[in-house]
C-alpha cells in the first residue's frame, strides 16, 4: 500500500473549507451579512438524512448559515414548489438545495427548474447545464467541480491528457466531461451501451468512473501510470461504503488513486459551500 499516490479528498476539502471560512469572515467583515444555505429535505431516507447532517455542519464549520427545510413524504408537487419559490424570494437566502431523491408523486425536473438559477448551488437548472455548456460562467455542479480541483490540487496536469469519463449523468458523467474539456483534455465518455469498455478505459490518462456499479472498473480497465477518480458510493454485501472501481486490484497500477470513503465525497460537499459563497456574494455586491 502506497499512501503517497491517494489523492485524500478529506485533506483537500478542509483546505478549501479553511479558504472560504476565511472569505466568508471578510464577506461578514464587510456587508455585515453572511451566506444562507437552505436544504429541503422531503421524506426520512436514511442515506439522505446522513447526507443532509453532513451539509448543515459543513456550513457551521466555515460560518455559513444554514435552514433545513423537513418535508413529509406525502407532500404534493405544488406544495414543494411554493416553498422553492418562498426561498426564491428570502434575501437571507443565497443556495437552495433540495436533496434527491424525491418521492414518486413529484417530478425533480419540475423542482430544480424552479429554483432560481443564482441561487441553484446544486448547479442542476437547465440555465446552469447550458452556461456549462457554452464556457459561460456558472454555479457549477458540485461532484465534477470537486474532481477538478482534487486533480489541479494535487498537480495532476490535465490540458492535453486523454481523460475517459464513464457515466453520462447529468450529475456527474456530462458536466464533469465538459469541465475536462475545458481545461483541455481530449475526452470520451462511456456508459452502459458502450462496446468493449475496456478498450476505451485503457487508453485513459485520467479514468473517472462515475456509474454507480460497485467494483465493475477492475485491473483489466486501467492503463498502467494512470490517474483514476472514483465517483462510486455503493454499498458492499458487508455494509460498507465501496466504490466504482475494484481499489486493490487497481491501486497498485495507477499513478494516482482516489479512496472510497475520504475521495471524492468530501470534495462534492466542499463545492458546495464553495457554490453557496459564490452566490451569496452576487447578492451582497
Ligand atoms: N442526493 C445525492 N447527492 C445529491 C446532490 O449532490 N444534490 C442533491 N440535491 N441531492 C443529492
Amino acid at each position: 500500500m502506497e499512501q503517497g499516490k491517494w489523492i485524500d479528498g478529506k485533506v483537500l476539502a478542509k483546505e478549501i473549507k479553511g479558504e472560504l471560512a476565511k472569505e466568508v469572515a471578510v464577506l461578514a467583515e464587510e456587508t455585515g451579512e453572511r451566506p444562507g444555505l437552505a436544504v429541503i429535505l422531503v421524506g426520512n431516507d436514511p442515506a439522505s438524512e446522513t447526507y443532509v447532517r453532513g451539509k448543515v455542519r459543513d456550513c457551521e464549520e466555515v460560518g455559513i448559515r444554514s435552514q433545513l427545510i423537513r418535508k413529509p413524504d406525502t407532500i404534493e408537487e405544488d406544495e414543494l414548489l411554493s416553498e422553492v419559490q418562498r426561498l426564491n424570494e428570502d434575501p437571507a437566502i443565497h443556495g437552495i438545495l433540495v436533496q434527491l431523491p424525491l418521492p414518486d408523486q413529484i417530478n425533480p425536473d419540475r423542482v430544480i427548474s424552479e429554483i432560481r438559477p443564482d441561487k441553484d448551488v446544486d448547479g442542476f437548472h437547465p440555465l446552469n447545464a447550458g452556461r456549462l455548456a457554452t464556457g459561460l460562467d456558472s454555479l457549477l455542479p458540485c461532484t465534477p467541480h470537486g474532481i477538478l480541483q482534487m486533480l489541479k490540487r494535487s498537480g495532476v496536469s490535465i490540458a492535453g491528457k486523454h481523460a475517459v469519463v464513464v457515466g453520462r449523468s447529468n450529475i456527474v458523467g456530462k458536466p464533469v466531461s465538459l469541465l475536462l474539456q475545458r481545461e483541455n483534455a481530449t475526452v470520451t465518455m462511456c456508459h452502459s451501451r458502450t462496446e468493449d469498455l475496456a478498450h476505451h478505459t485503457r487508453q485513459a490518462d485520467i479514468l473517472v468512473a462515475a456509474v454507480g456499479r460497485l467494483h465493475m472498473i477492475t485491473r483489466q480497465h486501467v492503463r498502467e501510470g494512470a490517474v483514476v477518480i472514483d465517483v462510486g458510493m455503493n454499498r458492499t454485501p458487508e455494509g460498507k461504503l465501496a466504490g466504482d472501481v475494484d481499489f486493490d486490484a487497481v491501486e497498485p497500477i495507477a499513478s494516482r488513486i482516489t479512496p472510497v470513503p475520504g475521495g471524492v465525497g468530501p470534495m462534492t460537499r466542499a463545492m458546495l459551500l464553495y457554490n453557496t459563497v459564490k452566490a451569496a456574494r452576487t447578492f451582497f455586491t
